[in-house]
């Protein structure tokens, strides 16, 4: 595609600028300002980087107006249906699906390192009973630098790519460790016979007083609930961890980063939100007055698990965990009446003007919770389980941005504050 010309709408200034066109190998064009303030002294105003591509990766692609997303290139309904979360491990990290040798390596080298050092449990048990799990898992990870910051160069592949096993091993024995914190259960060690998701119900779950059998249901709908939430290109938790690898700082140093950023309400804290919002709404008559206050614009309230900064259409993962919520509170012959409240709440929604113009749909995060629910999980390690995914895209994106040249990450701002003026002594103020 022919470079674009920028024209300055400036009586003072005729200059004219031609922008590189930078394209992917799909996706919309991207014009290249590189050289826009060299050229023409102006700078870009991007608030929420809405309009900002801040890298080029080969790892996710998303048509927020079409509802597609693809794991290097896979569509996620085929890896949902066909692939396991460590599958779509593998692939995220190295690019292709895994030959039946490679997926035995990945998958034992991951086994291996599930254990935490023991410091790390003693590092828990000083958090308060009640800390949010979120709260222990960024302070844990961020932790594990110091556990292995002088032993990592970050500038040698292999290196990066243990950590990065480490990691994904890690997480779930970390998030495990902090649910049993809160109920004063004894730590539980994972069982590597196990596959990743059934070792971490067993973890979570199981108790030295009697035996602990995994549902088979239950750890089936986790795993695809990881693969969902395995990566999502340059989302809020994943440009963090970027940010911060860009400085060469240590990827528990990066990755902590990125917990933090997850848990806030606008992003991976939604799925808590929701099903604390399905709760106060409380019953299928109470929609249509909460529907309102989500439309008023003096109200603080929004449907959590509804809209999406790319998405502008129903959410492809959402499309998939709305059938699977079905069929696994059929499966576990649970009955949630929050469901069919989550259902109205859709319907109503999607009626209603106001959603329909901002092109507003449900979420990954607006059935998740009535899932993870079912499966016995609190509501305080919803977040957490998406970390558990997410850490897969983390470190694929901070091992993809370690591998090629990169700037540091260092945005601009337009200055709105007091222009030079003199100290005055305390006395004359
Ligand atoms: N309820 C009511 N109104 C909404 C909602 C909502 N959930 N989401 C967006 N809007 C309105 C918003 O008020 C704005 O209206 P107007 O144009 O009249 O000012 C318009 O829709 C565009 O919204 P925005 O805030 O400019 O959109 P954004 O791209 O900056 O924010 C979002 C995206 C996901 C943060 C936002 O939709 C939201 O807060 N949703 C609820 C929280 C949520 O479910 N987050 C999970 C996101 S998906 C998983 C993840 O990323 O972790």
């Amino acid at each position: 595609m022919a470079d674009k010309k920028l024209t300055l709408n400036d009586p003072e200034s005729d200059k004219t600028l031609d922008l590189p066109i930078i394209s992917g190998t799909q996706g919309d064009p991207t014009l290249d300002i590189g050289n826009l303030h060299k050229k023409l002294g102006y700078f870009t105003f991007d608030p929420g980087y809405g309009m900002t591509a801040s890298c080029k990766s080969e790892i996710t692609f998303i048509d927020g107006e079409a509802g597609i997303l693809r794991y290097r290139g896979y569509p996620i309904e085929q890896l949902a249906e066909h692939s396991s979360f460590l599958e779509v491990a593998y692939t995220l990290v190295y690019g292709d699906l895994p030959t039946s040798d490679q997926f035995t390596r990945f998958e034992r080298d991951i086994t291996y390192h599930t254990m935490v050092h023991e410091k790390l449990n003693t590092f828990i048990q000083g958090f308060h009973y009640d800390a949010h799990p979120m709260a222990i898992l960024s302070g844990v990870v961020g932790s594990m630098a110091a556990f292995y910051h002088d032993k990592l160069d970050v500038n040698d592949a292999e290196q990066r790519e243990l950590a990065a096993k480490r990691l994904i091993a890690k997480m779930p024995t970390i998030a495990a460790a902090a649910f049993r914190h809160s109920m004063g259960w004894p730590s539980a060690f994972p069982r590597n016979s196990l596959p990743y998701a059934d070792r971490f119900l067993h973890m979570m779950f199981s108790v030295p007083a009697e035996p602990y059998e995994v549902n088979p249901v239950a750890a089936k709908a986790l795993d695809l609930l990881f693969i969902l939430h395995a990566d999502h290109e340059q989302n809020a938790s994943t440009s963090t961890v970027r940010l911060v690898g860009s400085t060469g700082a240590n990827p528990y140093a990066c990755v902590a980063a990125g917990i933090a950023a997850l848990w806030g309400p606008a992003h991976g804290g939604a799925n808590e939100a929701v099903l604390s919002m399905l709760n106060q709404i409380g019953s299928v008559k109470n929609v249509a007055e909460f529907v309102k206050r989500a439309k008023d614009k003096d109200d603080p309230f929004r449907l959590m698990g509804f809209g999406h900064r790319v998405y502008k259409n129903y959410d492809p993962r959402a499309t998939i965990i709305r059938k699977q919520c079905h069929e696994v509170l059929s499966e576990l012959g649970q009955q949630d009446e929050l469901l069919d409240l989550a259902m109205e709440l859709e319907r109503i929604a999607l009626e209603d003007d106001y959603f329909v113009e901002r092109k507003l749909y449900p979420n990954v995060d607006f059935y998740s919770g009535i899932i993870y629910k079912a499966l016995g999980i609190p509501s305080s390690m919803f977040t957490p389980m998406f970390a558990i995914g997410r850490t897969v895209g983390w470190v694929s994106q901070w091992l993809e941005q370690s591998s090629t040249p990169t700037r540091i990450g260092r945005p601009r701002q337009v200055y709105t504050g007091a222009t030079e003026r003199d100290y005055a002594p305390i006395k004359n103020r």
